[in-house]
């Protein structure tokens, strides 16, 4: 049991209780990815998370400036050196390492949430309805299925109605190479899913989303699935019509 943000927080079963709450697997040499500095390196300069960032930023989040931005996960807040100065970003994170470095280096920039998703929401009903786009990179395969569908359900609440949701994933595919999908399953989250698995979760909260299959995003052979949902709350209402 932990304590987060003033919340007990409680989860994991007997199997994992050597992993971190946030369901993440730090044993052995991935206990040095919780250091902040090591992760940052690691994910810039060894998997080439720069130019990935880079590509992301033009062609998925495509954030001109003006936006609310609500990042889900948001680690370290690094995604911030690849959107615009302009924005109202807040991250939410429930390490408290990743999340006292993200202030330490991104206090001008945005705010920070010390918690879980749910712990968020619940002390934050105000953000209901307010975000142009959500991020939710890297989060989604640490958590099972109901703790990742209650993550989708609290991001279609705090969309706007033409808001955008979009995450980047580990994913296996269909047909992979061996290594490939080796390199995958040792994430360190421990809910990596098929593409198929992916759209029958998506499909339980959004009716409208679209997911691309990236592989060759980072220098080692390994595959992504980029995820965007649209807020369909009024398509919605429509259709109970
Ligand atoms: C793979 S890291 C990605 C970090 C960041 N989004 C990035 O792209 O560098 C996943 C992050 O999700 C956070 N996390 C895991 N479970 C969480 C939860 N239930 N609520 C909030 N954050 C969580 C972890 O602490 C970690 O920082």
């Amino acid at each position: 049991m932990k304590t987060t943000a003033g919340n007990t927080y409680q989860r994991m079963s007997d199997q994992k209780e050597t992993m971190t709450p946030s369901g993440q697997d730090d044993r052995g040499l991935k206990k040095l990815l919780t250091h902040t500095r090591l992760y940052d390196f690691f994910q810039n300069h060894v998997l080439g998370g720069k130019k990935a960032r880079t590509w992301l930023a033009k062609n998925f989040w495509r954030l001109r400036g003006g936006e609310t931005v609500i990042d889900l996960g948001c680690g370290s807040g690094t995604v911030l050196e690849y959107l615009p100065e302009d924005i109202d970003y807040l991250g939410v994170d429930i390490s408290e390492n990743y999340v006292r470095a993200a202030r330490q280096r991104f206090s001008e920039r945005g705010r920070f949430f010390l918690g879980s998703v749910g712990d968020f929401l619940n002390q934050d009903d105000q953000r209901k309805g307010t975000a142009d786009v959500v991020l939710c990179n890297g989060l989604l395969h640490h958590l099972p299925d109901d703790e990742a569908i209650e993550v989708l359900e609290l991001s279609k609440r705090i969309m706007k109605p033409d808001g955008r949701l979009v995450c980047l994933e580990a994913t296996y595919l269909a047909h992979q190479t061996r290594i490939s999908k080796w390199i995958v399953s040792t994430d360190r989250g421990r809910c990596v899913r098929s593409e198929q698995e992916w759209k029958d979760l998506l499909g339980r909260v959004f009716n409208c989303y679209s997911t691309w299959i990236l592989t060759g995003l980072i220098r080692i052979p390994y595959t992504h699935i980029v995820i965007e949902c649209v807020n369909d709350q009024l398509s919605d209402a429509q259709s109970k019509r």
